[in-house]
């Protein structure tokens, strides 16, 4: 390590978070029974501009009335270029219950974005004598959030979580595609008559892990369009557990199972994982740095791989 150590994560399990539009409030109930271990009840982009205040009085009353059981409730405000993110904001935390544990923030840009949203939200909470300090999650999904990713990062002690947004990061980058995540019919590589698919996603993808995991936040893949693909939605899954990320959104009900089962680690990986630790212990008591496990070398680094699986698995247990 650095001088300077790592912070942990918030040791809570965030494997899917899913969304519903502030404006369909039969759906609040449904996304109370699932098994999301996040609900996002959205105020931004699936809600209508005609719906925006009927939102904000369903997501209000939300606060109040429905059983959220152990799930971290979150709503998601609108931008900081609209006009309406202040009032998002105001209604929340003066009309919404002490049951609200977050509030998600679209399209952040700068430190200052977030430094902002902190000052109104404090103040308010002051003025209220709220007892629960509301968390923050942002979404990267602009060019300029990608660009300042780090500084985002470091911008509150509030900040929890920090997602990749596929499609508005895909418009702003102008990324000449309509796909929300996942595989890119065009971006391949090419080969004596065979393409080789690669990964747009995995540069933003790897800066905002890095981001997250320098500042103590936990780090998540956003939506993934084609809710009809279930297979494409556990590659792009794997691929993100692979690289860091905690968990994923869904956006319709079907993808929190997948989400689930890509971000809670199987009994024979975490099998494995306490195997290895018990094998460096060994070594370790012998005098050893380093060992053979089946075959392959683990040493004191493979320690802490390890404790990265079962400390999600035991997350996971908790839900
Ligand atoms: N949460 C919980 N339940 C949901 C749901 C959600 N987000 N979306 C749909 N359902 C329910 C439906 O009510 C239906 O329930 P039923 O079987 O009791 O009738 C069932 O799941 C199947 O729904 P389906 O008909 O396939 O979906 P739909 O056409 O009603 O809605 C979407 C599809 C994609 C429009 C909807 O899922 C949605 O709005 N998703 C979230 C979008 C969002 O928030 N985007 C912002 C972040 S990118
Ligand atoms: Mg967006």
């Amino acid at each position: 390590m650095s001088f300077t150590t790592q912070p942990a994560a918030p040791a809570r399990s965030n494997r899917c978070q899913l969304f519903g539009p502030g404006s369909r409030d039969a759906l609040f109930e449904k996304m109370a029974a699932s098994a999301a271990d996040v609900i996002n009840l959205d105020l931004e982009d699936s809600v209508a501009p005609s719906d925006k205040e009927k939102a904000r009085a369903n997501v209000i009353a939300a606060t109040h009335d429905i059983d959220w059981g152990n799930k971290h409730l979150s709503v998601r405000i609108n931008p900081l270029d609209s006009g309406e993110w202040y009032q998002d904001v105001v209604a929340l935390l003066e009309q919404g219950g002490e049951r609200l544990d977050q509030i998600m923030i679209p399209k952040a840009g700068c430190a200052a974005d977030i430094y902002a949203v902190d000052a109104l939200v404090t103040s308010i909470e002051m003025a209220q004598g709220r007892k629960k300090k509301i968390a923050f999650e942002v979404i990267i999904e602009t060019a300029a959030g990608i660009a300042h990713v780090e500084e985002i990062a470091a911008a509150s002690p509030r900040l929890q979580a920090m997602s990749l947004g596929a499609a508005d990061f895909a418009a702003s980058l102008g990324m000449q595609t309509t796909g929300i995540g996942g595989t890119q019919e065009n971006y391949y590589m090419h080969r004596a008559g065979e393409k080789y698919w690669s990964d747009p996603w995995h540069w933003a993808q790897a800066s905002i892990v890095a981001a997250c995991r320098t500042h103590g936040i936990l780090p998540v893949d956003g939506p993934f369009g084609d809710f009809s693909d279930d297979e494409g939605f556990r590659a792009q899954a794997r691929r993100s557990a692979t690289l860091g990320m905690v968990g994923k959104w869904a956006i319709h009900p079907k993808q929190v199972a997948l989400a689930n089962e890509v971000f809670t680690p199987t009994a024979e990986a975490v099998a494995e994982a306490k195997a290895i630790i018990a094998a460096m212990e060994e070594a370790k008591a012998n005098g050893l740095g380093a060992t053979v496990f089946n075959g392959k070398l683990i040493d004191i680094a493979s320690i802490k791989q390890c404790e990265v699986i079962v400390r999600q698995a035991e997350l996971a247990a908790g839900k």
